[in-house]
């Protein structure tokens, strides 16, 4: 049985978040789910209800608008709920020459991958300080661990919510909330259909290379109960990210780019 009563997760409505809100309701916890489309987190809420007899709550919500935070806190209030477990996954790519990428498209991905997860710890984290339990699992990537030509934007943004996943896990060690980052390499779900752009980024992943987003979310949610700050899912790449700390970061960014140009 989990510890966590109500887990809300955002990016809920396809891959990674949706096997997280699976394993959660699975695991005893009832699930909050946040995503812009709202038929397929109902879709996803009738089928966890039917299967754990959970109590899933949906909140349809675009996070990359300024105050998504504010108005998520709102919504959750409204319901009566306090979340105990916020998972901050929702997330998309943009790759190719930065030169060439849509300006507003990439200030959308600046605003919902690093700007949505300062805003919802400001809105749920309080709370978990103040009742002295609570967790809260940060969704980057292995591309937060150097900087990442053609994939430019993306990659910094996954630096920034690894860099302020560890600032607040430090602020909350021994204070009963648990703060972790996740980074994952390549998974298989639809982020790679997501990328806006023709770069064919899917089939620069070996296949062997390509997770399943059930082993990303094992390995992150034993991670949590481990009380893990970092969990790098896969031996693969917790050796390529202990390489990449090792050497220059002129050449991993000249190797990177080269490998990302293709
Ligand atoms: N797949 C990979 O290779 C990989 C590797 C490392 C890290 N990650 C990270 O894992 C996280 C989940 O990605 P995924 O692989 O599961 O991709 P995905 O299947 O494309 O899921 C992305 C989720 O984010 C939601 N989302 C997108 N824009 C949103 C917005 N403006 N407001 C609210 N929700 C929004 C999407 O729902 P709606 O479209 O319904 O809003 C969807 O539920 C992301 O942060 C990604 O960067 C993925």
């Amino acid at each position: 049985m989990t510890a966590y009563k109500t887990a809300l997760i955002t990016g809920a409505s396809s891959g990674i978040g949706a096997v997280f809100a699976e394993a959660l309701a699975s695991d005893g916890s009832d699930v909050v789910l946040v995503a812009r489309s709202t038929d397929k987190l109902q879709a996803l809420a009738a089928q966890l209800v039917e299967r754990h007899a959970r109590q899933v709550h949906v909140i349809p919500l675009d996070l990359a608008q300024d105050g998504a935070g504010a108005t998520l806190s709102a919504a959750v209030a409204a319901l009566g709920l306090e979340v105990d477990l916020l998972i901050n996954n929702a997330g998309f790519g943009t790759t190719g020459p930065f030169e060439e990428q849509d300006a507003a498209r990439e200030a959308e991905e600046v605003r919902l991958n690093a700007g949505a997860v300062v805003e919802l710890a400001h809105a749920f984290l309080p709370g978990m300080l103040a009742r002295g339990r609570g967790g809260i699992i940060n969704v980057a990537s292995v591309a937060a661990f150097q900087p990442m030509p053609y994939f430019a934007v993306y990659a910094a943004t996954k630096a920034f919510v690894y860099a302020f996943s560890d600032a607040l896990w430090a602020e909350c060690r021994g204070r009963g909330v648990h703060v972790m980052a996740v980074c994952p390499g390549p998974v298989d779900t639809p982020f790679f259909e997501n990328v806006g752009s023709q770069h064919r980024l899917r089939e620069t992943v070996p296949k062997a290379a390509m997770a399943t987003p059930e082993f990303v979310v094992r390995c992150a949610l034993e991670g949590l109960h481990a009380r893990r700050r970092l969990v790098i899912p896969g031996s693969l790449n917790k050796t390529s990210a202990a390489l990449t700390a090792l050497l220059p970061r002129s050449i991993v960014t000249r190797l990177i780019g080269h490998y990302m140009k293709g």
